[in-house]
């Protein structure tokens, strides 16, 4: 564990070193929980955003998408719930004065005792070795048993306070299991509160009475009242989707882990909408599609799992995380929910205006319901970072550190690397990397030893660098690095262009979901 919170530390240093995201307002020590994308993770971010948003509206005739403002009638959020019920149930510790939000001291809580099940078996594996048992181990290891107990009834309790909305309960549990503040150590807890995640702030001048705005906590509702824009003037017929990627604000109070929880994030959303009744059937092909996108970028199926939600709001009829194996554990990623008609409902009710779709094929009027995936675009960029990010010992003992980046999602395709720079070898790099930066993100290095360029490559996540050499004015060819493998081939010049977009174009790999 402190290994991979090491590995984590290294992702966050190695982050800013080479330009992918910088800790916002700096020179003025920084804005918690607020980051800035630089050069490369700008670059990196988009490349995330294009695929998902080609794979919704390129791959699904039936998905459009469309880019609402960040700021609504406040009305709107009075009808989604936010107002009243988008809140964290906080505590806070009398010696230390730092605040917690009560689930996740119990979620916490819970995954240690996991933890320890797990460390159990895994000894008892490889004390057993290949005659072990590890289902038959787990039903009756009396340690395994025991603590297996407690997780369930702490757990049990921690689902039934949540659904009941019993602040009293969170704070009897975090009392009973004896959970202490990691800062002071102690169990000096006040009440739980109910802490709203909101952030307000007003429109238009005061003197004419301003009106309390609120910065969008998601992008999911711009998509639900514009439902029936969408569908008339796009003749859309249900089923169908609509897109969205933008920012979203959150007043996290826990706001840790980098750009895990942030209080200004990105999302990228897509309600489909549905016949009432087919909803659950919907929302089992759009986990099965989603978890599809996710395996897509090869980072190994193990690295990915389902957490279907115990507490379901009072609105969802389904709804599960995508966790993706963070250095700090899995970690929901992505949420896809079946959210039933209740937001077009309550639109229809707080507006009086009517949210309904006329059937032609069954001839009459519903309120469609609404399958939601939404994920983070932060989180997803965290999640490839933890994914690529590799320290390998070369032969010769030599180290780097290299970013096994997804090839399609790589800031940078190529880097033209011209072997030195007289003889004419810069010339002819430059009159390459000029063909080239028509069809891919191109770097040009000259500068230091080829072995250095290659090292700063590996760092960004280069996948392919082109090294022109004496070779090269004689017959026109290139040699071509791979970046994992280290591997270089000769190609002619003619051909390179056709070598790396068959590993790099996006198509490809949109074409793998259709699989
Ligand atoms: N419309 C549904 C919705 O917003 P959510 O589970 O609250 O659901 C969806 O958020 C996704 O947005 C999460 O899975 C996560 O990837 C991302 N997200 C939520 N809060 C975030 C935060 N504070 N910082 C970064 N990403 C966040």
């Amino acid at each position: 564990m402190a290994q991979q919170e090491d590995v984590f530390k290294k992702i966050v240093s190695h982050s800013k070193e080479y330009g992918f995201v910088f800790p916002s307002s700096e020179i003025y020590d920084g804005l918690g929980a607020v980051y800035d994308y630089g050069q490369m993770g700008v670059e990196l971010k988009n490349n995330i955003k294009k695929y998902w948003w080609d794979s919704m509206t390129l791959l699904h005739e039936n998905v459009v998408g469309i880019d609402s403002a960040i700021f609504m009638h406040p009305t709107i959020w009075k009808a989604s719930g936010h107002v009243d019920a988008f809140n964290d149930p906080l505590i806070d510790n009398k010696d230390s004065k730092k605040r917690y939000r009560a689930d996740v001291l119990i979620e916490e809580y819970l995954a240690k005792i996991d933890d320890k099940i797990d460390k159990e078996v895994e000894k008892a594996a490889k004390r057993f070795g290949e005659t072990f048992d590890e289902k038959m181990y787990r039903e009756t290891n009396p340690r395994v048993l025991e603590n297996q107990q407690k997780r369930d009834e702490v757990h049990t309790r921690f689902a039934k306070a949540l659904n009941d909305n019993n602040l009293e309960d969170l704070r009897q549990i975090i009392i009973d299991t004896e959970i202490v503040c990691p800062i002071s150590g102690t169990r000096n807890w006040t009440e739980v509160r109910q802490f709203n995640l909101m952030f307000a702030t007003e429109m238009g001048s005061t003197a004419d009475g301003a009106l309390k705005v609120y910065l969008r906590p998601e992008t999911a509702q711009g998509i639900f009242v514009n439902f029936l824009n969408v569908q008339k003037t796009g003749r859309m017929k249900v089923p169908f989707g609509i897109a969205q990627i933008g920012k979203a604000f959150r007043n996290e109070i826990v706001a840790r882990q980098f750009i895990f929880r942030m209080r200004e994030f990105e999302q990228m959303e897509m309600q489909f909408f549905v016949t009432p009744g087919e909803e659950l059937e919907w929302f089992a092909k759009w986990k099965a599609a989603r978890m599809k996108w996710h395996q897509a970028l090869g980072f190994g199926a193990e690295k990915y799992r389902f957490h279907d939600h115990d507490k379901l709001a009072h609105y969802a009829n389904a709804a599960t995380d995508i966790e993706f194996e963070m250095p700090f554990g899995f970690k929901e990623v992505e949420g896809i929910h079946s959210r039933t008609d209740f937001d077009l409902s309550q639109h229809e009710k707080f507006s009086g205006k009517k949210m309904q779709y006329f059937d032609p094929e069954l001839n009459k009027s519903y309120t469609p319901f609404v399958i939601e995936t939404s994920i983070g675009v932060d989180r997803m960029f965290l999640s490839i970072l933890a994914g690529a990010y590799c320290e390998e010992t070369l032969e010769g003992g030599e180290t780097r550190v290299v970013l096994r980046l997804p090839a399609v999602l790589a800031p940078v395709k190529l880097a033209v690397l011209p072997l030195v720079k007289k003889d004419g070898l810069s010339e002819k790099a430059r009159e390459i990397m000029d063909e080239l930066k028509f069809s891919f993100a191109c770097q040009y290095d000259e500068k230091d030893s080829i072995g250095k360029r290659y090292r700063r490559q590996d760092a960004i996540g280069t996948p392919y660098c082109v090294t022109i050499d004496h070779q090269t004015l004689e017959d026109n060819t290139v040699t071509i690095r791979e970046r994992d493998s280290m591997e270089q081939k000769r190609v002619s010049i003619p051909d390179v262009e056709k070598e790396i977009s068959a590993k790099t174009d996006l198509k490809n790999l949109l074409k793998k979901l259709t699989e």
